[in-house]
């Protein structure tokens, strides 16, 4: 349905651009969520139809037509099998550690957890996850988890957020398309090295884009944010080129 979407959408605009009009989807903050200063607005976006999301046709630079669109894209609920494919990859190259039953798990910024239920599912391993949206973690922890999963809310850019982890506690610690919304700085410095004091390996999933490294995009009131950090210059990741590319993300590694 996406896919059509997308192809009918982009016919449209190949067909009006030459008449001087423009298709736009916009998103808007959502009015009745009290503005918590962290841009959680945004992220339980994907989680139900909430945000109000709106086509504006414009020509010659004004508005013609603004229409609340009905598509909700539930980002969060797709499956990941891609992750586990990546995993297996990057373990047959001993990148990563093999994982099993005995293997800690953490994702920060997991969400509905659907990354590490994926994981859960393949190597039914000790699952720990972290956010900042605890409506997000009662999604994750109303999954029936083959064994108890770890869940905790917490802002990770609060010193001590991940205090109460030891060093090298975590076989893997993963995150996907997290880093990016943080803002750069020395508190996000710290937490990187934070997640890799306590993980022994790590995986990260974030988009990348050469033309804007350095650049701090700001949505949502000035918290929510692309942040196109330099993954490995600026955290010292490693940067592996998976044999089947994940869509708009990049991966690195420690
Ligand atoms: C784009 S979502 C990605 C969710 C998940 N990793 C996935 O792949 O579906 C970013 C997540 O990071 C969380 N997050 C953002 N800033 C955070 C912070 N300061 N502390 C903890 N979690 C945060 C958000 O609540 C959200 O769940």
């Amino acid at each position: 349905m996406g896919f059509v979407r997308a192809a009918a959408t982009a016919i449209l605009r190949a067909v009006i651009q030459p008449l001087g009009a423009t298709l736009q989807f916009v998103r808007e903050d959502v009015p009745e969520l009290e503005d918590t200063g962290t841009g959680i607005e945004y992220w339980r976006d994907g989680l139900e139809r909430r945000m109000p999301r709106w086509w504006v046709l414009t020509w010659r630079g004004r508005v013609i037509m603004r229409m609340r669109s009905r598509h909700n894209e539930r980002a969060y609920w797709r499956r990941r099998r891609d992750l586990v494919r990546l995993i297996d990859e990057m373990n047959a190259a001993t990148l990563l550690p093999a994982l099993g039953k005995d293997s800690h798990v953490l994702e920060p910024g997991c969400n509905v957890a659907q990354n590490l239920w994926e994981i859960s599912q393949r190597w039914n391993c000790e699952i720990y996850g972290l956010d900042i949206d605890r409506e997000a973690l009662d999604h994750a922890a109303k999954r029936p988890w083959p064994r108890p999963a770890h869940l905790f809310e917490a802002d990770v850019l609060e010193p001590g957020a991940l205090e109460k982890f030891s060093d090298r506690q975590f076989d893997l610690v993963v995150t996907r398309w997290h880093l990016v919304h943080l803002p750069p700085g020395e508190r996000k410095q710290r937490y990187v090295r934070e997640l890799k004091r306590i993980g022994k390996a790590g995986l990260i999933l974030e988009p990348t884009s050469t033309d804007k490294i350095g650049r701090v995009e700001w949505r949502q009131k000035g918290t929510y944010c692309l942040s196109w950090d330099d993954w490995e210059g600026w955290y010292g990741l490693k940067r592996f080129a998976p044999r089947i590319p994940l869509p708009y993300t990049a991966v690195f590694y420690w």
